[in-house]
């Protein structure tokens, strides 16, 4: 007989525990003699809700908030009509007034931290402000890319939380004005636009990877600068480079009589890395893993900046091998992060700073820039080379 004697549409009420890594809450429901875990989303720790069950795990379930019996003082009433229970998947934290969704955020990377690397840390989720036009308090309109499902009657949509029915979108509340819109049916596209971050000016493919907060950019560019602290003459590695961002204010920061290698997977990224840097770093096309055991380097610096999955135990390897006296490591997924730290640790890295940005506000996303230095050697900036 099973343990789990849930199906999906079933209901139960819960007090909700805390707050979980991918935007929901942890709830326990009776289960026979026992309790079992039930992921609830759109509810709040403390709370009372009807938990509707959507998925049953081998060990856990899945479940909607339908009803509210006891709110939480951070409650609000979600902007969008199109968010909640059953309806679009692509904010999950409508119904929370923003300063708590930053503590949500928070408490999700302290507890990442914790669990995957060992660390106690104290944990902030900073604002960032968009540009002047974006300026926007409420945490709507802040979206500059977006990615529709193009409908047979010519709307647009996006798709229920973990399904691929796709719900008529006909204004998203996080596109901004102006935003570059890609519809997932269009064809690939040579279109490319152009992103200007301080003074330099970037060539990014319309369907390619850039920042979706208008904010991000700078913010992430000036975290990575001032933990870093590059001297002139150092050797940086910026890996998982995209169109070249981090490597063109690297360049800038060590001079002609030092060397920034931009490591980048995708070829069309990589190929408008080259034109953007202009010469003053050099590209090299390939998996980061790869190109690290095939070229040996050694750096002073590295920016390590990869994709939701993390960069895992080959390429921090690959890392700690090129001896730097100070890693950046950018972050869209906490639990990632936590892991690699946790690598770095076993080869004697330590984390010494980690600030976080609400990159994505009405979502669960959180990025961050932790600081990975040599637990013998010097804090970054003060060390001999
Ligand atoms: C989070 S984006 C960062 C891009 C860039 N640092 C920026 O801020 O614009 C991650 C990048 O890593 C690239 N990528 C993903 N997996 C890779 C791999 N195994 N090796 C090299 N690049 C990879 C993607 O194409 C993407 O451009």
């Amino acid at each position: 007989m099973s343990e789990i004697s849930y199906a999906v549409g079933d209901r139960v009420e819960a007090v909700c525990g805390p707050v979980a890594h991918g935007g929901h809450v942890v709830a326990r429901v009776p289960a026979g003699e026992r309790q079992i875990v039930v992921f609830v989303r759109h509810a709040l720790p403390g709370e009372r809700v009807v938990v509707e069950i959507t998925g049953v795990e081998k060990s856990f379930l899945r479940g909607d908030a339908v009803e509210v019996l006891d709110a939480s003082p951070d409650r609000v009433t979600a902007p969008c009509p199109l968010a909640g229970p059953g309806l679009c998947g692509g904010c999950d934290f409508q119904h929370v007034a923003l300063p708590a969704q930053r503590e949500l955020k928070a408490a999700v990377v302290a507890e990442q931290l914790s669990r995957l690397a060992g660390l106690s840390r104290e944990v902030t989720v900073e604002p960032v402000p968009g540009t002047v036009s974006y300026s926007r308090a409420d945490g709507l309109r802040w979206r500059t890319r977006m990615q529709y499902v193009a409908l047979p009657d010519g709307r647009r949509g996006l798709r229920r939380h973990h399904s691929h029915e796709v719900v008529p979108v006909d204004d998203c509340l996080l596109e901004a004005s102006g935003a570059r819109v890609v519809l997932d049916r269009s064809e690939s596209s040579e279109a490319t636009v152009t992103e200007t971050v301080g003074p330099h000016s970037f060539e990014v493919a319309a369907d390619g990877f850039w920042q979706v907060h208008p904010g991000a950019p700078p913010a992430l560019v000036d975290a990575v600068l001032s933990v870093l602290a590059p001297r002139p003459g150092e050797r940086v590695l910026d890996l998982y480079a995209g169109v070249g961002l981090f490597s063109a204010f690297l360049a800038d920061a060590v001079g002609p009589g030092g060397s920034v290698l931009a490591v980048e997977g995708d070829r069309r990224a990589a190929s408008l890395a080259v034109t953007n840097l202009a010469g003053r770093a050099s590209v090299e096309t390939g998996r980061v893993d790869r190109v690290l055991a095939r070229r040996h380097e050694k750096a002073d610096l590295v920016v390590l900046d990869p994709p939701r999955e993390g960069a895992k135990r080959a390429v921090v390897e690959a890392v700690v091998a090129t001896g730097p006296r100070a890693v950046a490591y950018v972050a869209c997924d906490p639990a990632a992060l936590a892991r690699d730290v946790a690598i770095f640790a076993e080869h004697g890295y330590e984390l010494t700073s980690l600030r976080a940005f609400d990159l994505f506000p009405m979502t669960h996303h959180v990025e961050c820039v932790a600081l990975l230095v040599p637990s013998s050697g010097d804090p970054a900036g003060s060390g001999p080379r």
